[in-house]
């Protein structure tokens, strides 16, 4: 029995295709207050395996109480056997504490997910692999990559881009794409000129002439990529795309990348957007046969 959250109920769908599994019926709707409401509306035995579907991003507050509540009717229900794929986990950038007596919110939150009964968690591409530790529950950070490869194949006329990473950070996405696609990659390095001047630049290859696809996890304000595509056309680049995991997205940063200079903006869907053309439904599901 697949349960899907309203902050992913199409990957629900798909994911309950896949694997051709039953998608439970339910009513989610919001009070007039803002407050969320849930139910379940169809039977569920009480040894029935559960996955419950749901991304915690924006608004992260609700989509988690939500998420809550689903857990809780699958307690009352006596439900045990519950596995959550949260494919966009909220708060997970508070990892560790950064000053003293900070709340690591990824740890709140693991409490919290394990405390309602889950016994396994799956996600992708999590902000970073440390946050695993942070349960006692067996937690899958999936890859994205494969099925971003394959949309790029697909969808992308220049066969053998560069794939970018915008900095050191991102190197392993654009390694694993390019690996896939047997093509070149690199990302982004700050050199120290003098005291004063720093420069950005590729760390190894020229992209004179060359169309470049730039790789991240996330895409937030877009700062980081509109940097990266600046740089990029002033080293020559002749087309500049660019492909995310998570596609959050605040305000204009969409605007912001297209008025930089690029071609497309791409995300898969963990979570809701305009640009979730690529879908992670697969590498879920296979995933979920795998165990
Ligand atoms: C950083 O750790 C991430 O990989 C992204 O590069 C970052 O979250 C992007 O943020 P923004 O879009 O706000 O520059």
């Amino acid at each position: 029995m697949i349960i899907g959250g309203s902050a992913s109920q199409a990957l629900a769908a798909e994911v309950a295709r896949e694997l051709d599994d039953k998608l439970c019926s339910v009513e989610t709707r919001k009070f007039p207050d803002g407050e969320r409401y849930f139910r379940i509306k169809d039977e569920i035995p009480e040894d029935e395996p559960v996955i419950v579907i749901q991304s915690t991003g924006y608004p992260q507050d609700e989509n988690m109480m939500e998420l809550f509540f689903i857990l809780d009717i699958l307690g009352d229900m006596n439900v045990t056997d519950i596995t959550l794929v949260s494919p966009y986990l909220g708060y997970s950038r508070q990892e560790r504490r950064f000053k003293e007596v900070e709340c690591i919110s990824a740890k709140a939150i693991a409490k919290l997910i394990q405390t309602m009964g889950v016994k396994r968690v799956i996600s992708i591409n999590l902000h970073e692999q440390s946050i695993c530790d942070l349960y006692d529950i067996p937690v899958d950070n999936l890859s994205a990559m494969p099925a971003i490869a394959a949309y790029i194949r697909e969808n992308y006329s220049d066969k053998k881009p560069v794939i970018l990473a915008p900095d050191k950070g991102a190197e392993n996405f654009a390694k694993e794409i390019a690996r896939i696609l047997n093509t070149d990659y690199d990302y982004l390095e700050k050199v120290r000129l003098s005291p004063e001047k720093v420069k950005t630049k590729t760390k190894s290859i020229t992209v004179d002439n060359r169309s470049v696809i730039i790789v991240d996890d996330i895409i937030s304000t877009g700062g980081t990529i509109v940097n990266a595509i600046d740089i990029l056309k002033r080293q020559g680049a002749k087309a500049v795309d660019v492909v995310c995991v998570h596609p959050v997205l605040v305000n204009d940063a969409i605007l912001k990348i297209n008025a930089a200079g690029a071609n497309s903006v791409t995300g898969t869907n963990t979570l809701k957007s305009e640009v979730a053309h690529i879908s992670v439904a697969k590498t879920i599901a296979n995933h979920l046969k795998s165990l």
